[in-house]
């Protein structure tokens, strides 16, 4: 079994959903498998830390998990039109993986979450994708042979699986199309990812 790591943060859980629907479509190529993995959140107060094991949910990912993975899918919240810090501080962190290029070649997609329809889901995954590409990875995005692109009337983007979320904070289900889609772009990942490993 071939690993894709599926590397999200999520405040209220809607990230989490999209991840987890990600996570059922690379679960359906036969011969890989979703490691999903999360980050703590940063703290505006310096001194303040998360614990080392979250309270629920799955593990805070490690620096290996990404030299491990065959592919990555990578989610976050939009934060003013762009990922959360949280995100964004595990990225800096990843220069050995840069200087020994442990991600290049590799197929990667991403996904967002946005409280409004019009509330920078495109420019979140457009900047999601920019530490990717300086990592060497091969960008899959979910193309209009997808009917579900045609049709939501929510989330579900060219570049990305994306969910609208609502006004409220907490957690909403995702649409109809909104699931189709983000188990599409897994299912496309994973296959990529078998593909460039050489099997069918
Ligand atoms: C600091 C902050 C900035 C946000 N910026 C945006 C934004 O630019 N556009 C938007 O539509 N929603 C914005 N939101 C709302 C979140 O993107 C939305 O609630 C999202 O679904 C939360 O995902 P989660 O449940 O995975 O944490 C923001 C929320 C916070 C806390």
């Amino acid at each position: 079994m071939k690993d894709i790591l599926v590397l999200y943060y999520s405040r209220h859980g809607a990230t989490r959903e999209l991840a987890l629907a990600i996570a059922q479509g690379v679960d359906s190529v036969p011969g890989m498998q979703s490691r999903i993995r999360t980050v703590p959140s940063v703290s505006p107060v310096t001194e303040a830390t998360e614990p080392d094991i979250p309270a629920d949910g799955p593990p805070y990912a490690e620096l290996r998990d990404l030299e491990e993975c065959a592919g990555l899918a990578l989610g976050s919240p939009t934060r003013f039109g762009n990922m959360a810090a949280s995100l964004k501080h595990f990225l800096d962190g990843t220069t050995p993986q840069w200087l020994s290029g442990a991600l290049a070649g590799k197929p990667a997609c991403v996904f967002t979450s946005t409280g409004s329809l019009h509330g920078g889901q495109e420019t979140t995954l457009l900047s999601m994708m920019l530490p990717l590409l300086h990592h060497g990875m091969l960008l899959v995005g979910i193309p209009y042979t997808e009917s579900a692109l045609s049709a939501t009337q929510s989330g579900g983007t060219p570049y990305g699986a994306s969910h609208v979320s609502g006004a409220g904070a907490r957690e909403s289900a995702l649409s109809h199309d909104e699931k189709a889609l983000a188990v599409a772009l897994g299912t496309r990942l994973a296959r990529t990812a078998a593909r460039l490993a050489g099997r069918p």
